[in-house]
Parts: structure tokens; C-alpha cells; sequence
């Protein structure tokens, strides 16, 4: 996901671009989206038999890695921005940007401290994969558990798994992206959870980081106004406690301040003619496993 702060330049100039600087791609396009979008979730289809206590993100920053590699495509996150991983991983209260192999910070919850990026039992954790193929960007992340689940951890995920998913049936043209916020805001905070504000999803294609900002909270009928033709991600970043964030020495990793449970889910997704096309559905039907 994206910081709220500055933007990516789009150095692409193909096609149309609306008065808010979102590209508006052509049918064709949707193709080379599909493609990128099946092989970053086949990734993450492949990680869920890696996970278990004992196992490092080091480890499975690794595997990826070479998934990547032997698809033939580019690590989008390798070298961007000094980025030097295949993926984010974050563990329990880290928000987003975790860094495999790196020490994972003691959440609420721990009884000792960490000693290094170790699962333990109960853990729960967001694998964030972006991969390019043909110079097209697939992006998504989902969540994973190291054996058995708190049912407070369950409930999380579910819940952010389903907000993205009500977030994504708000899609279509003559919609806003406030209607997709609305979406999410209102189904989590129902639950009694809080959504992340500090983060948020964005345009992508042939780039990364492009406009707009997707918030994943905000009022309906605000925002630009939803085109066939724009690709986009959705990311929602969901919390136990309170929506704080904070972004650890390393520059990277962001947690919860109150050092409650978060998690997150993203899709990147196309607006076609009557909804949305989903480029990030997992081939093995394992985008929401099931727990414990
Ligand atoms: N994949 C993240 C996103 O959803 C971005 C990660 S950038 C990195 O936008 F440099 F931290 F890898
Ligand atoms: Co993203
Ligand atoms: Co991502």
C-alpha cells in the first residue's frame, strides 16, 4: 500500500487519463492484468503449506523470491524505493510493510520478547506479493496463521477479508471511490473494529503507485467518479483496537500504536463495463483460507 504522501510519476502515457490522473485502459489491457494478477496469487497460493511455528519470514521471502524468478517475471518491490525483499510480511500488530528476516517487535499480547523473525504458535501474519509480468503489475496480499489461531484473530481476518470484498461490490461505473470507502468503513466499524487512515490502495498497470489514492474509509458520493477502464488496488488495513499507526527506526515496518492485532487483505482489480474484474483471484481458490 501507499503512504498518504507524494506519488509515483506515471511515465506512461498510453491511452486516456481523467482530470484526477487516473488512466483509463483499453479492453485489451485487462488481459496483461489477468496475467500478472494470477501469477503474484499463485505465489501466495503456494506460501499457505510454508507456514507454520518455527518457520522464518526470511524463509518464506525466499521462496517467493524464487517463485518469482522461475516464472520469469520481475520482483516489482526488489529496489523500489531501497526496498530490497520479494514481499512484505507482517506479523500480528504490524500493519503493512513488514520486512522478512527482519527481528519481529513484541505485540500486546507476547510474553517474552522477540530474539528474531521466528513464528510462534498463534501468529498470525499478511504475505504482500507484487509482481511484474510484460510490464504489467499484479499486487495482493492475504492473511495466514502459524498453527492454531486466537478466535479474536479469526474474527479480525474474517472481517477484513469480508470488508475488501464489500469494498469490491461497490465498484462499477457511476459509483465513487467514497462509495467503496463508505463500504469498508461502515462494515468494520459495525464489527467494532477500526480502520487504518495512514495507509491506503492506489492506481496500478504499468506502474506500481499510481493515482488515485483509494481510501478505504470515507462518505458516499465523494471522490472520483469509478471508469471502465481503470485498474486499481484495494487494501484495507483492519484493527482490533485503536486506527494509530506508526512507522518503526527501520523506515519500513508500521504498527499499531496501541500494539493491537491487525490485518489486512488486497485485490487489485479493473472496472469493466458493469462491475468489477478481480485480476488477483487465487487459481486454487484459497484467497480466505480456513482456520483452525
Ligand atoms: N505491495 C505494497 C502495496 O500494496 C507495496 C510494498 S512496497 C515495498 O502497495 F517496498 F514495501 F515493498
Ligand atoms: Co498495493
Ligand atoms: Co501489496
Amino acid at each position: 500500500m501507499k503512504r498518504l504522501l507524494g506519488r509515483d510519476v506515471n511515465e506512461q502515457h498510453r491511452g486516456r487519463q481523467t482530470r484526477d490522473g487516473i488512466r483509463i485502459h483499453e479492453t485489451e489491457d485487462f488481459a496483461g492484468m489477468h496475467k500478472a494478477g494470477e501469477l503474484a496469487a499463485r505465489i501466495l497460493d503456494a506460501m499457505a503449506e510454508h507456514i507454520h511455528p518455527g518457520q522464518t519470514t526470511g524463509e518464506l521471502d525466499r521462496i517467493i523470491e524464487e517463485m518469482v524468478n522461475d516464472a520469469g517475471a520481475k520482483s516489482a518491490t526488489i529496489g523500489y524505493k531501497g526496498y530490497r525483499h520479494a514481499s512484505c510480511i507482517s506479523v500480528n500488530h504490524v500493519v503493512c510493510h513488514g520486512i522478512p528476516g527482519s527481528k519481529l517487535p513484541k505485540w500486546k499480547n507476547d510474553t517474552h520478547p522477540r530474539t528474531d523473525d521466528t513464528l510462534k504458535d498463534g501468529d498470525i501474519l499478511n504475505i504482500d506479493v507484487t509482481v511484474i509480468v510484460d510490464g504489467w503489475y499484479g499486487d495482493t496480499s492475504r492473511m495466514y496463521v502459524a498453527g492454531t489461531p486466537k478466535p479474536y484473530a479469526v474474527r479480525l481476518m474474517q472481517v477484513t477479508h469480508d470488508s475488501l470484498m464489500k469494498g469490491i461490490e461497490a465498484v462499477r461505473p457511476g459509483n465513487t471511490f467514497g462509495d467503496i470507502g463508505h463500504a469498508i468503513q461502515t462494515y468494520v466499524e459495525e464489527q467494532k473494529m477500526s480502520v487504518v487512515r495512514d495507509f491506503c490502495g492506489h492506481g496500478l498497470g504499468r506502474v506500481f503507485h499510481a493515482p488515485p489514492n483509494v481510501l478505504h474509509y470515507g462518505r458516499p458520493g465523494t471522490g472520483p467518479v469509478l471508469e471502465e477502464g481503470m485498474f486499481f488496488t484495494i487494501e484495507p488495513m483492519v484493527n482490533l483496537g485503536r486506527p494509530e499507526t506508526k512507522v518503526l527506526a527501520d523506515e519500513w515496518t508500521a504498527v499499531t500504536r496501541d500494539k493491537s492485532l491487525s490485518a489486512q487483505f488486497e485485490h487489485s482489480i479493473g472496472v469493466t463495463a458493469d462491475g468489477a474484474e478481480i485480476f488477483t483471484l487465487s487459481p486454487a481458490g484459497r484467497f480466505h483460507p480456513t482456520w483452525g
